[in-house]
């Protein structure tokens, strides 16, 4: 698989103008989001909890501008801290998109044996978080006239064995979609969602420290025989669809999900 490069991309509404906030900045998935972002002109704030990966990631991309990366520690279950978030980076200028990575996953189990606490922490950062990112961007959002991407799952739509409390969270995030386009569309936010295929990157679980690195492909994944595309997904496979669902080329698109998976979800 080819590496794309954005540096040499024009896409229409993306560019120097633009300012995006992206969740999970610091993650897979988030990072290269914001990498490509950067690498179109845009000011990015990159989101997480661990203040020193923040930091971190934001001075690796950064330094591969022509785009400013912005790091601001939030959490995305805190109102009052995503309200400081969006308000530093919006200023009067207003959100262009905004960006929906944060997550967290966890290991297959018997549906019987999921702990308590793994489906709280779950509910909150997989379906609160992306409703306190809406609401606390919201203004800068109206402002621009900016859209929203949330980023799902292929679990959204089909159900893993064992992973009884993340599919549900993420069709809860594709539902939540939809009624953003519906609340949001008057004041002219689009909300769409992008649902990535299983990836050899790992998503954190639920219990794990903020900011720990991730492990690459110790993920259980399925085998690449019941993909048509015959390929497991890499990180750059869903920054495209994002960044469409994101400019200006989508304009009159709003509450729809692309699952990106290789047609994992059509094959029997
Ligand atoms: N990897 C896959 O196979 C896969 C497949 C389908 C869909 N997805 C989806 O893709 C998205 C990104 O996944 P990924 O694999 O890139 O995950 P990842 O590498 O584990 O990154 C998760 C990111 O979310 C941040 N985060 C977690 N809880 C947070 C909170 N409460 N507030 C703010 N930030 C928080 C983490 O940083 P801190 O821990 O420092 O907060 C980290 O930056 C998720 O929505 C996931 O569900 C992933």
């Amino acid at each position: 698989v080819t590496a794309l490069e954005w540096g040499t991309a024009r896409i229409p509404g993306l560019g120097l103008e633009t300012r995006a906030l992206v969740t999970g900045g610091t993650g897979a998935i988030g990072r290269e989001v914001a990498l490509a972002l950067i690498q179109l002109g845009a000011t990015v704030g990159v989101i997480a909890r661990s203040e020193a990966r923040v930091g971190a990631v934001a001075a690796e991309l950064d330094a591969l501008g022509p785009g400013r990366a912005v790091p601001l520690a939030a959490d995305v279950v805190d109102l009052d801290s995503m309200r400081r978030a969006a308000d530093a980076l919006a200023g009067d200028r207003g959100l262009d998109l905004v960006v929906n990575a944060a997550a967290v996953g966890t290991t297959a189990k018997p549906f019987h044996e999921i702990p308590e606490a793994e489906i709280d922490a779950m509910l909150a950062v997989n379906v609160k978080g992306p409703m306190i990112v809406a609401q606390a961007c919201l203004p800068h959002l109206e402002r621009a006239r900016g859209a929203i991407v949330n980023v799902s799952s292929i679990a959204a739509h089909a159900a893993h064995a064992g992973h009884g409390a993340y599919g549900p969270t993420k069709a809860a995030v594709n539902r939540l979609t939809v009624q953003l386009a519906v609340d949001l569309g008057p004041a002219g936010i689009r909300a769409n969602s992008v649902s990535p295929g299983q990836t050899p990157t790992r998503l954190r679980s639920w219990d794990e420290a903020p900011g720990g690195e991730p492990e690459v492909a110790t993920s259980k994944v399925v085998g690449a025989d019941g993909i048509p595309l015959r390929r497991r997904g890499e990180l750059d496979d869903y920054v495209g669809a994002i960044l469409f669902l994101g400019s200006a080329m989508a304009r009159y698109i709003t509450g729809v999900d692309i699952p990106v998976e290789g047609g994992a979800l059509v094959a029997l």
